[in-house]
C-alpha cells in the first residue's frame, strides 16, 4: 500500500527519493508527490496516476540543490485519488508537511474540532488532519508536537514530517504500519515504507516498532517512544539482499523474472536445513521436540491470498505425515470468529511480507489465546517475524511483483519442510520415508529450472485461443485443488478476466452449470491418488464442450483421447506436484496477461503489502 521515503544527507534529495518510490512502487497505488526544502522554502509536486506523471512536473527540480524531503505514493483510501489527495500533506502555513501511511480511525470528528479553531482544509484524506494537529500543538520543538498530536489519534500510522522551520530534521513515527530507517555513515539517513527503497544506499536498516518516533538529521539519529519520550535502544540490522535483487536483469517484468527465480529460491529455502543423505530435517528457529509437539492438539495456518492457497497444501501433508489435525484460516476470518485456541494449538501465519494487517492480527489474538506462533515468511525484519515466537524464513529474496510467485513455491518448501521436521521429531514417518521425502524435495528446483523454458514456449502459444475469454475455470483434487485455487486468483490479479477454481468433484454440485463451448477450463490431473477421479471430472466437461487445458504427467497418452491442448509435466513425488504443477499456473496467468497488454508488475486496484484491513 502506501509508500514513504525521507532523506537527508549530502545527496541531491530529489533523486533519491524518485529512486526510493520507484523502488516502492510493486506496493500499489494511484497517486504520488514530493516535497524538499530549498531556500528556506518547502517546495512540493503532487501528480494523479503513476509516478512518471510526477517525474514530468518536477524535470528542473532533479537537479535542485535541496538535502532534505520526503516522497509518497497513495493508495486511495479516504478520497479519491486525485492531486489534492495526494500527499505530501500541509498545514495552516504551508511551513509544516506529512506523509503518511494507514488509517486515522478518528479522522472525521479531529477534522471537525480542528475546522472549529480555525484549520482549513484543501483534501477529503484522512492524512490531512495530521498536518493540522502538530500545527496545533507546535511551538518550536517538532517532535514534541509530533508526540503530542499522536495522542489524539486512533488508528494506524506510518508518518514522515518536515518543517521548514528546523530544517535539518525528519521526523518519522510509527503504529501498526512499516516504517524502515535507513542508516549510514555518511550518506545520510534515510526512512522508507520497505527495504528496497534503501538498498541502493544503504544495508544498514533499523526497523521502528509501534509507538515508536525517529528524529533523523543527515549523521545522527535518536528514537524514542511516542508515549514515554525515553529514549530506545535499538539494534542496527544488515540485511544481505542488494539493489540488483530488486532490478529487472533483462526481463520483461518482475514477475517473469521471480518465476524464473524460482529454483534458485527453492533450493536458498532449503540450504542447510536438510541432510540430503537421511532427510533429516533441521530448523533451530523452532526447535520443538517430539515432546513438545506431543503437547499440540492442533494446527491454525493463518494467511491471506496466495499464502491462504500454501496453506491448503500444507494442510494436506502435515495431517498425511506429521498426524496433526490441522485448520486453515483465511486471516480476516480467524481474526472475528469465535476461535477455540489455548496453549495446546500451534498458530502458524504465512506471509510473503510479514506485514499483512489480518494476518497480524490474526497472530496477535491466537498469542492472547496462549497459543505459540509460529510464522513463515520471507521479509527479514518485518513486524510479523518480530511478533512470532519463532520465525521460519522462505529465502526468496525480494518479491517486487505485486501477483507472489516465488514467495508461494518458497513457502510450499518451507511449509513441507515443517511437516518433514514435525514427522521426524513425532516419529510418525520411517526412516526410510524420510529420505524417499527428502530426495523429493531437494529434486525439485533442477526438475523446474529444467523445464521452464519449454514450459514458458508451450503455453503462450496455447493461449492465442483463449487469451481473450471473458472467464475462466481451474480445477484440481487433492493437492491440486489449491493449486488450481491459486491459478484462478494469478489469472483473476493480473489479466483481469473473471476466473474461479474448484475442487473437479465440485463441479456437478453447481458451477458444471457455466460450462459450454466458450469457457476455458484449466484442470490438473497430475498421476496421482486421486487421478482417476479427476479424469472423470474432465470427462463430465468434456461431455459439456468446455474447452479443455489439461495439465498432466508426461507419457500419459490418455489425456490426448480428451484435447489437443495438454501441457506435460515430468513425472515427479506425488507430494511435489503442488510445486510443480504452480508453474504453468503462473505462466498461463503471465502469458494471457501480457498479452491483453495488462500491467503484469502492478496491476489495478491491488497492493503488494496490505498493511490496512
Ligand atoms: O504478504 P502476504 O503473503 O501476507 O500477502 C497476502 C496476500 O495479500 C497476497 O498473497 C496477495 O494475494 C497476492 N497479490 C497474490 O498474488
Amino acid at each position: 500500500m502506501c509508500g514513504i521515503v525521507g532523506y537527508c544527507g549530502p545527496k541531491r534529495v530529489v533523486p533519491v527519493i524518485l529512486e526510493g518510490l520507484r523502488r516502492l512502487e510493486y506496493r500499489g497505488y494511484d497517486s504520488a508527490g514530493i516535497v524538499y526544502l530549498e531556500d528556506d522554502k518547502l517546495v512540493k509536486f503532487r501528480a494523479e496516476g503513476k509516478l512518471a506523471n510526477l517525474e514530468t512536473r518536477i524535470d528542473d527540480a532533479i537537479v535542485a540543490p535541496a538535502h532534505i524531503g520526503l516522497g509518497h505514493t497513495r493508495w486511495a483510501t479516504h478520497g479519491a485519488p486525485t492531486e489534492e489527495n495526494a500527499h505530501p500533506h500541509s498545514d495552516c502555513t504551508g511551513d509544516l508537511v506529512v506523509v503518511h501511511n494507514g488509517i486515522i480511525e478518528n479522522y472525521h470528528s479531529l477534522r471537525e474540532e480542528l475546522k472549529a479553531k480555525g484549520h482549513v482544509f484543501t483534501s477529503e484524506t484522512d492524512t490531512e488532519v495530521l498536518a493540522h494537529l502538530i500545527e496545533e500543538h507546535l511551538e518550536n520543538d517538532l517532535p514534541k508536537a509530533v508526540r503530542e498530536a499522536v495522542k489524539h489519534v486512533e488508528g494506524s500510522f506510518a508518518l514522515g514530517v518536515l518543517w521548514a522551520k528546523n530544517p535539518d530534521t525528519l521526523v518519522a513515527a510509527r503504529n501498526q504500519s512499516p516504517l524502515v530507517l535507513g542508516v549510514s555513515d555518511d550518506i545520510g539517513s534515510f526512512m522508507a515504507s520497505d527495504i528496497p527503497a534503501l538498498l541502493p544506499y544503504t544495508n544498514q536498516v533499523i526497523f521502528l516498532e509501534d509507538r515508536e518516533m525517529a528524529v533523523l538529521t543527515a549523521d545522527s539519529y535518536t528514537i524514542t517512544s511516542l508515549d514515554t519520550g525515553e529514549v530506545v535502544d535499538k539494534v542496527v540490522q544488515f540485511i544481505e539482499w542488494n539493489a540488483a535483487m530488486a532490478e529487472k536483469a533483462g526481463y520483461k517484468h518482475f514477475m517473469l523474472k521471480e518465476i524464473y527465480e524460482q529454483p534458485q529460491a527453492i533450493t536458498n529455502t532449503l540450504s542447510g536445513r536438510i541432510n540430503p543423505e537421511t532427510g533429516e530435517v533441521t530448523i533451530p528457529e523452532i526447535n520443538f521436540t517430539g515432546k513438545d509437539l506431543e503437547s499440540i492438539d492442533r494446527i491454525f495456518l493463518v494467511a491471506c491470498g496466495t499464502s491462504w492457497h500454501a496453506a491448503l497444501v500444507a494442510k494436506y501433508w502435515i495431517e498425511k505425515y506429521a498426524r496433526i489435525p490441522v485448520e486453515v484460516d483465511i486471516a480476516s476470518e480467524f481474526r472475528y470468529r469465535n476461535l477455540l485456541i489455548d496453549e495446546r494449538v500451534m498458530t502458524i501465519s504465512i506471509s510473503q511480507s510479514g506485514e499483512t494487517a489480518d494476518t497480524l492480527a490474526g497472530i496477535r489474538l491466537a498469542k492472547q489465546l496462549g497459543s505459540k506462533v509460529i510464522t513463515i515468511c520471507n521479509v527479514v525484519g518485518s513486524t510479523m517475524t518480530r511478533e512470532a515466537d519463532g520465525t521460519v524464513y522462505t529465502h526468496a529474496g525480494p518479491e517486487i511483483g505485486v501477483a507472489s510467485t516465488k514467495a508461494f513455491t518458497a513457502q510450499l518448501v518451507a511449509l513441507f519442510l515443517m511437516t518433514l521436521y514435525f514427522a521426524q521429531q513425532k516419529k510418525t514417518i520411517t526412516a526410510e520415508k524420510s529420505i524417499e521425502l527428502g530426495r523429493a524435495i531437494l529434486d525439485i528446483s533442477t526438475t523446474i529450472d529444467n523445464e521452464l523454458p519449454r514450459i514458458q514456449n508451450q503455453i503462450s502459444t496455447l493461449i492465442e485461443s483463449f487469451y481473450d475469454s471473458k472467464d475462466f475455470l481451474f480445477v484440481g483434487r487433492g493437492l491440486s485443488y489449491p493449486i488450481a485455487l491459486e491459478g484462478a486468483l494469478k489469472l483473476k490479479e493480473i489479466s483481469y478476466i473473471h476466473a474461479e477454481g474448484y475442487a473437479s468433484g465440485e463441479l456437478k454440485h453447481g458451477p458444471i452449470a457455466l460450462i459450454d463451448k466458450d469457457m476455458p477450463i484449466l484442470a490438473l490431473v497430475p498421476q496421482d491418488a486421486v487421478y482417476q477421479k479427476s479424469i472423470s471430472n474432465v470427462e463430465e466437461i468434456k461431455a459439456r464442450q468446455g474447452r479443455l487445458i489439461l495439465i498432466g504427467t508426461a507419457g500419459d497418452d490418455h489425456l490426448q483421447n480428451i484435447t489437443d491442448d495438454i501441457v506435460y509435466m515430468p513425472k515427479v513425488h506425488e507430494d511435489m506436484n503442488p510445486i510443480l504443477y504452480t508453474i504453468p499456473a503462473q505462466l498461463l496467468s503471465y502469458e494471457i496477461a501480457t498479452r491483453r497488454g495488462c500491467d503484469v508488475d502492478q496491476p489495478r486496484n491491488l497492493a503488494k503489502s496490505v498493511t490496512v484491513e
